[in-house]
């Protein structure tokens, strides 16, 4: 079957569902109701939703929980959490509940520097070069006047920006890296912006430098574009109590727990085949509110990960230490988050989600986010060194396995009594449900 298609982006939202119904469903009618099932009765909601991207034909919805209890610096939050994993938001509840009687959170913006790059190249003498940057550096400044005008008035704006000679790894490569604060906002529009001006006035500038030979002139800008990796846009988030004080039912003997706790922080911080997994579990915290908030997931996924890896290898995010008696668990990763622009004055859930968080402030965001982050990682690491993760695991996706088997309430209650005292697993709960059926 040849299921290409010419002018599809200019097809009508109704004939394009037609397509995709005939061409991949076998009963394209019941294809149809499913697509049509997921839209939102209020036309205005469907519309906006319709408009976010292109060739759209239905929502496509994610459980948004809640996550209570987060002492985070003195102060109750209240978080809201957008994923489909079962456990999570519970994990992170049942984190926040555990530390808020011990201190609760603490949490800090280190800095929030965010980077951008024009890249390009130059065919010439460095030292020429050096000299017609210097010469012409202002001119970046005034000449996005207009763009940094807003920014400048909310505290923000261009921090720096360098050349940078990169000719040992690529041949006439060299890189404008600039520098900027965005406060509130996430800042890739304005970041994006400048950038492109920086790439306009560098090669409007170059054509009539004197000291410049005609091949020297002739600069040219490959891209400019923002960094998604902001190693100096950090939040730290720590949580830390008297090792005696991490005692609770399933924690009997606290000092081999926090030894084993620590243990397991020191294997990811070494091997990357378990920091990676690690680190899934901190992200599951993470991106759960980063969704939440309207901002970039994969922004900050791919941020994080370079991150976790700048000294050259994958390691772990978090670091964990027993330090006379105390028991100390912290994080420090980078964010580029905002609170202002983008989707958090569109889509409504973002605005209630904000509203919950009792509308933070770009910083506050990050502290949030990050303290999720953490309580997550605490959440399966102390599973994983006690119980194992199946068993809180599996409690919460029997729900997952009971839906798909369209069980009854009478057949719930039955199945649910059943695994209070057996374990659960994906095998064993299809068996007793065929079983019931029987
Ligand atoms: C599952 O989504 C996340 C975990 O694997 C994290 C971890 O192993 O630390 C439980």
């Amino acid at each position: 079957m040849n299921n290409s298609i010419a002018g599809f982006s200019k097809f009508t939202k109704e004939e394009k569902i037609n397509w995709i119904a005939n061409e991949y469903f076998t009963n394209p009618q019941e294809a149809i109701a499913i697509i049509k099932q997921y839209w939102n009765s209020n036309e205005a909601v469907q519309k906006l939703h319709d408009e976010f991207i292109e060739n759209t034909i239905s929502n496509f919805y994610l459980p948004m929980g809640i996550a209570p209890n987060f002492l985070v610096n003195g102060k109750y939050y209240t978080i809201p959490m957008v994923i489909e994993e079962s456990s999570v938001v519970a994990a992170a509840a049942k984190s926040a509940k555990f530390w808020s009687t011990r201190g609760g959170f603490k949490a800090t913006v280190l800095s929030s520097e965010k980077i951008g790059q024009v890249h390009f190249i130059y065919k010439g003498e460095f030292e020429k070069l050096e000299i017609f940057f210097k010469t012409i550096k202002t001119k970046f400044y005034s000449e996005t006047e207009s763009i940094t005008k807003n920014m400048q008035k909310r505290g923000g704006g261009i921090l720096d920006i360098e050349l940078r000679n990169k000719t040992t790894e690529l041949e006439n490569y060299y890189q404008l890296h600039a520098t900027f604060e965005t406060k509130d906002s996430m800042g890739a529009n304005f970041i994006n912006s400048c950038l492109e001006q920086f790439a306009k006035t560098l090669v409007e500038e170059a054509q009539s430098f004197e000291p410049f030979s005609e091949e020297e002139k002739g600069i040219q800008v490959v891209m400019s574009i923002l960094s998604n990796y902001v190693p100096n846009c950090i939040v730290r988030a720590e949580v830390s109590c008297k090792v005696e004080e991490l005692a609770e039912k399933k924690i009997e003997n606290p000092d081999e727990f926090a030894a084993k706790f620590v243990q397991a922080v020191k294997i990811a911080e070494i091997e990357p085949y378990r920091a990676v997994t690690h680190n899934k579990g901190i992200m599951n915290g993470i991106d759960a509110v980063v969704l939440a908030s309207g901002n970039d997931f994969r922004a900050v996924e791919a941020g994080v990960h370079a991150y976790a890896s700048r000294k050259g290898k994958y390691s772990s995010l978090s670091h964990a230490k027993i330090e006379n008696g105390i028991f100390t668990f912290w994080m420090e990763i980078p964010l580029a988050l905002g609170t202002v622009g983008g989707l958090t004055s569109l889509h409504p859930l973002v605005k209630m989600a904000l509203e919950i968080l009792g509308k933070p402030s770009a910083h506050e965001l990050m502290q949030l986010v990050a303290v999720t982050g953490l309580a997550q990682n605490f959440a399966a690491l102390r599973s994983l060194t006690t119980t194992g993760i199946q068993e809180g695991h599996m409690k919460m996706h029997i729900n997952n396995i009971l839906n798909q088997f369209q069980t009854s309430d009478e057949e719930r209650v039955i199945i649910k009594k059943h695994f209070e005292n057996n374990t659960i697993s994906h095998a064993a709960v299809v068996a007793f449900i065929e079983n019931l059926r029987k």
